[in-house]
């Protein structure tokens, strides 16, 4: 299995898979529309492994494009990156929402069968879990969504289970990721969020960097060792390598298989304040503030199942994450503009 079609390769977690999958002596191929990304990753992804990654500007709803594809690759794989991802965007758009990401899949899904390529590896998320009833979550934890972009999330898994079920050919894999954080080691790839970040990462190193002033701490009164809420944060370039493992593994595992992909250990918003404060040398302003509606106290993985069955674990820990992110950021204070 060499040839590998990777939608949504341009982005963040995608970029880091291309790395990750070229050194593992795959061919990936990147699709992407760039509605969040930028081509010069390309170029980045190229002067870190010495291997330039072929791209394709295409629309994964675009079908006659994708098929155009299949047919000159031949594809062994995908790896479905591509979608969007901001919870509050999909509450004000949620057709937009259900439209790209549900229904880009199904046209993926569909081409894929008709040139006979059933292997797949799916970015699904923690988020599929709602409010979890304990911690660690493993896989077989009652799933929810409470926002469109977590249904849009919870109808791919659906149907890939049916395509599973329907049709014994079809090879899946569906990676819950907890919280991916930080950037490749050479500070040449990263996060670059369009607009104000969302995610708490994000927003601490553009305070670092000086581009916003404070960060609001959404909540102090939590049910957590110091009232923050706790999550699962991961290194991008673990959560990266978990792909080509999951690749290798739906050698042997037939059907569709749901993973966890986290450290197993979660971490408090000021917990992550001050690592961060290590890890930079730069002081976080930051004021509490009241919740913000969704969110929940704690999360974090079991992560017994991939660690057993794909034979990945997370390695760094969180001052290497620190360290990792403040080398992008202030490489690149503006990302990749
Ligand atoms: P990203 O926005 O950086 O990458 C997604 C890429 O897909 C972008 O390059 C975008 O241009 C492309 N894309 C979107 N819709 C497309 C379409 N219709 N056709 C072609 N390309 C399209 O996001 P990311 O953080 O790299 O996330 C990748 C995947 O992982 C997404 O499916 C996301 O939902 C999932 N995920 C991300 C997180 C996270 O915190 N980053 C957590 C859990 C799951
Ligand atoms: C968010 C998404 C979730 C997605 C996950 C992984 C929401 C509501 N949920 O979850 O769907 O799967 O990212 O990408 O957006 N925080 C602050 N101040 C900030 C930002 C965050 O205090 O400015 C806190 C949050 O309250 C939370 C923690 O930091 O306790 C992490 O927040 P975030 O990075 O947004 O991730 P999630 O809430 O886990």
């Amino acid at each position: 299995m060499k040839k590998i079609l990777v939608t949504g390769g341009a982005g963040y977690i995608g970029s880091h898979a291309l790395v990750s999958l070229i050194e593992q002596g795959f061919t990936p191929v990147i699709v992407d529309n760039l509605r969040n990304s930028d081509i010069k990753v390309v170029d980045r992804i190229a002067q870190i492994t010495g291997v330039r990654p072929e791209a394709h500007i295409a629309d994964i709803r675009d079908e006659r494009a994708l098929r155009q594809l299949f047919a000159d690759y031949q594809f062994d794989a995908v790896i479905h990156f591509a979608g969007l991802k901001a919870v509050g965007e999909s509450v004000a758009q949620p057709q937009r929402y259900y439209h790209n990401n549900v229904g880009g899949s199904l046209s993926l899904f569909s081409v894929m069968a008709e040139h006979d390529c059933y292997r797949l590896v799916f970015s699904s998320s923690a988020t599929v879990y709602g409010v979890p009833e304990s911690v660690p979550i493993n896989e077989t934890a009652p799933l929810c969504a409470t926002n469109p972009y977590g249904h849009s999330k919870l109808m791919i898994e659906q149907v890939l289970h049916d395509l599973a079920e329907a049709d014994s050919r079809w090879q899946i894999s569906l990676l819950r990721y907890f919280n991916p954080i930080s950037a490749h080691s050479s500070g040449l790839i990263g996060e670059d969020p369009d607009g104000v970040p969302n995610n708490l990462m994000p927003y601490i190193s553009q305070v670092g960097i000086g581009r916003l002033k404070q960060l609001s701490v959404y909540g102090d009164d939590y049910d957590t060792p110091d009232g923050t809420g706790v999550r699962d944060y991961i290194h991008v370039v673990d959560l990266a390598s978990a792909h080509s493992k999951a690749l290798l593994a739906l050698d042997v595992d037939h059907g569709c298989q749901a993973y966890n992909i986290g450290t197993g250990r979660g971490y408090s918003v000021l917990e992550m304040v001050q690592a961060f404060e290590r890890a930079s040398g730069q002081v976080i302003n930051y004021q509490v503030r009241a919740r913000r509606p969704g969110d929940i106290a704690t999360c974090y993985a079991d992560t017994r199942k991939s660690a057993e069955q794909l034979a990945w674990r997370a390695e760094f820990d969180l001052d290497a994450m620190m360290r990792d992110l403040w080398r992008w950021q202030s490489n690149n204070p503006s990302g990749y503009k």
